[in-house]
């Protein structure tokens, strides 16, 4: 017998345009096992046939739907969309020479709830977020290796292992501490799971090319604060711009200085601080007074839920009071947040509510490769204010 959800009376509209999560506060009964290797039916009260979604049965999402209609997904729909998500980088362009780190898959957006899967030059990174994908762990490795792509990195994130229930881990089955790949022509490293994310940030590649144009463009330094690896500083120091590089990561700063000197690029510096306190380098006090011809404050996650983004829009206020007066006349602030709860207008009140008058010149967010499932807003997470005073 097919396992179905049946939703409450009072569960709101589902459907193509809602997002595909059903939550659990949402289910009336469940009828027949709930397994996450089942695919569930979903259905109203009435017993119409909503969907069809992957099951989580510990989690506070119920369900993940797959295809919406009365009928269910093929057998092959984990390979179908596997292949399609790849043909779609290809078709997109991203398979070429110059840009070899991008997405491959990206969960609801790639119609692949719980998968992402980013290509660093041969190597591939699965990242498993929900229990089905973690009980299909074998066939989506399976289906990679058949592609001939066998230099598999699978992660279990912990915290997603624990709200899905399932074991977290890492797993490879050759040796590699770090990745490589190049991103418009530039040649990265960075350190292979576990680490941040998969390893590197991809959705900020195009930004980090439409920045770098704006720093040269002014002619005064950037400031990459929160800079990672070094992406917004190298791209700029290659349009010829100088820059100095902030993170709390030094782990991080080994890479980007490596990733510095391995493009030959000069002009630029790195200093290992707390992007949340003072901000005043430390030893490097001189290189991070300014003045700046553009300034990019890329936090981690600072919002976690809906609850806390008062104190996140406070936290990012804050931040921008204490660089701002470092910012050059006629300068860009970049203003990032990669949490769906801190949108647009979250950014947008963080500058109004900033000393100076600002105005937005652009508000960015990831690339193609980042495709989002419409209706899914918790897809949508990265937002990046363009301001100028
Ligand atoms: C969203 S990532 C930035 C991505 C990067 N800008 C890029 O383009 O690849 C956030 C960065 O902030 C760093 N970070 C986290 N907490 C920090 C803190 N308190 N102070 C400074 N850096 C921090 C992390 O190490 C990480 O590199």
């Amino acid at each position: 017998m097919p396992v179905r959800i049946e939703l409450r009376r009072d569960a709101g509209r589902i459907g193509p345009t809602t997002g595909p999560w059903i939550r659990r506060k949402q289910v009336a009964r469940v009828q027949g096992l709930e397994t996450a290797e089942a695919l569930a039916e979903v259905v109203t009260r009435k017993g119409e046939t909503l969907g069809w979604g992957l099951m989580s049965p510990q989690s506070s999402i119920a369900a993940r739907i797959l295809t919406y209609g009365e009928a269910p997904p093929a057998d092959d729909w984990l390979q179908t969309r596997l292949a399609s998500a790849l043909a779609a980088r290809t078709h997109q362009g991203y398979d070429r020479q110059d840009t070899t780190g991008y997405r491959v898959v990206n969960s609801e957006g790639d119609g692949l709830p719980g998968l992402v899967v980013d290509r660093y030059d041969d190597d591939f990174v699965l990242q498993i977020t929900t229990a089905p994908m973690a009980v299909r762990r074998t066939a989506i490795e399976a289906w990679f290796r058949a592609q001939g792509h066998d230099r598999l990195h699978v992660v279990l994130p912990q915290s997603a292992a624990k709200h899905e229930g399932f074991e977290p881990g890492v797993y490879r089955q050759h040796d590699a501490s770090t990745l490589h790949f190049r991103e418009y022509g530039i040649a990265f490293e960075t350190p292979a799971p576990p680490s941040q994310k998969t390893g590197a940030y991809f959705d900020q590649r195009e930004n980090r090319r439409t920045v770098a144009r704006l720093a040269a463009a002014h002619g005064g330094p950037l400031l990459d604060v929160g800079c990672h690896i070094g992406g917004f500083a190298l791209h700029a120091a290659r349009a010829g711009a100088q820059a100095v590089g902030v993170d709390s990561s030094s782990l991080a700063l080994e890479h980007a200085a490596r990733n510095a000197s391995a493009n030959g690029l000069c002009g630029l510096s790195w200093a290992l601080d707390d992007m949340f306190g003072p901000l005043l380098g430390g030893q490097n006090a001189a290189e991070l007074a300014g003045p700046f011809g553009t300034i990019v404050l890329d936090p981690p996650k600072v919002a976690t839920n809906k609850n806390n983004v008062d104190k996140a829009v406070d936290a990012m206020r804050r931040l921008v009071g204490r660089v701002a007066p470092r910012l050059a006349e006629g300068g860009h602030l970049v203003l990032c947040s990669c949490s769906h709860h801190l949108g647009r207008d979250h950014l947008d009140r963080v500058m109004a509510t900033s000393a100076g008058t600002w105005t937005r010149v652009a508000m960015l967010g990831a690339g193609p490769d980042h495709p989002v499932m419409p209706g899914h807003r918790e897809g949508e997470y990265l937002r990046v204010g363009v301001y100028r005073r």
